[in-house]
């Protein structure tokens, strides 16, 4: 059984010519979603529109990104796959719902890249609430991705089924034009001790110890939300959901570490790319709010990277087929 650590070593940015394939990466972020894939093998391409996540993707990742707002008319190169993530326009149900013809959206712009690009396979992901409170929408969305000749799966997949220690869920949607199987589930969960059990405890004169207002402000708000075990991060266990804003923000949910001393601590940029699965050596550009949500706003790339490895298992599959086919109709 690998450690944590270990386990983090196989996301290498340096194999991504290996398989000769090319994913473009939409709405691309911090290129969590990226490393998963050039690790795999596959070459990354990606778009994003802020500065410093571009930054980030171009100093870690072998692909490059480029700076840019998508929108309906934007053209993109030939590649073999498509993955994103892109932004969902929330709306309330009582609210003037244009769906697919609001263009603040980014699945209008994600259904055009497909019906150009016309990848053998492609992936988004998104928030599960996708598929609760706005039901209709994703209807609408598959819908329109059908018709484009796509065979359509989607799973809520949990990122501690997948070497990552955090109980993150998150919508995962994959339409192909050959057979393609989600991951099956790795039975062991690494713990927040194994992500971060030989930092946790180092204080600095940068460490964020909460005041003791902060700690009455959590008690309130824990009594209020009738929370029974305080919401601080368990060593024995995957942590809860890393998301921009309970690292960025100091609310009630902040992610938070108990010290041996009974004081808490607030996770460091580090701590919270460890429980995302970022290697220590994924470094993060921009101010630490743009780098909290950098890293919050991420697929973890160990997720994306078993991900990939069924998307390589799905083509190569496609080229076997392939082969058979041209000799059956050379008989
Ligand atoms: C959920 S994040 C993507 C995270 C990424 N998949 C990862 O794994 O790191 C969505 C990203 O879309 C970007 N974005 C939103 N609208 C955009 C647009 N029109 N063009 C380019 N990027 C956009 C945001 O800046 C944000 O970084």
């Amino acid at each position: 059984m690998l450690s944590y650590l270990k386990s983090l070593e196989q996301l290498d940015p340096n194999n991504a010519n290996k398989s000769g394939l090319k994913a473009l990466d939409l709405f691309a972020g911090c290129g969590g979603l990226a490393l998963g894939f050039e690790a795999a093998g596959i070459e990354t391409i990606g778009y994003e529109k802020d500065y410093n996540a571009v930054q980030t993707y171009n100093s870690n990742l072998s692909g490059y990104c480029h700076q840019e707002v998508l929108n309906l008319d934007t053209q993109f190169p030939e590649a073999d796959i498509v993955i994103g993530g892109p932004p969902c326009q929330p709306f309330s149900v009582g609210g003037k719902q244009q769906g697919l013809k609001d263009s603040r959206d980014g699945f209008p712009i994600f259904i055009k890249a497909i019906e150009q690009v016309k990848p053998e396979i492609w992936l988004f992901e998104n928030v599960r609430g996708m598929i609760y409170k706005n039901k209709k929408y994703f209807q609408e969305i598959i819908k329109e991705l059908n018709s484009l000749n796509y065979v359509i799966q989607f799973e809520l997949l949990r990122a501690s089924n997948y070497q990552v220690p955090q109980n993150r869920e998150r919508l995962f949607v994959v339409g192909s034009k050959t057979k393609f199987q989600f991951p099956s589930i790795n039975k062991y969960q690494f713990t927040v001790k194994d992500a971060i059990g030989d930092i946790a405890y180092l204080i600095d004169s940068n460490s964020k110890i909460l005041t003791s207002s902060q700690d009455q402000y959590i008690e309130k708000y824990e009594k209020a939300s009738q929370c029974v075990n305080p919401r601080d991060l368990y060593m024995d266990r995957p942590s809860r959901t890393v998301t921009c804003r309970n690292l960025a923000g100091a609310t009630g949910d902040m992610l938070r570490i108990r010290l041996p001393d009974g004081r808490r601590k607030r996770l460091t940029v580090r701590e919270g790319a460890r429980l995302q699965s970022f290697p220590d050596w994924f470094e993060f550009y921009g101010s630490e709010i743009s780098q909290f949500n950098q890293i919050g706003n991420a697929v973890p790339p160990l997720m994306s990277f078993v991900l990939a490895n069924q998307f390589l298992a799905s083509l190569q599959g496609a080229f076997e087929a392939c082969s058979e086919y041209k000799q059956l109709s050379l008989l």
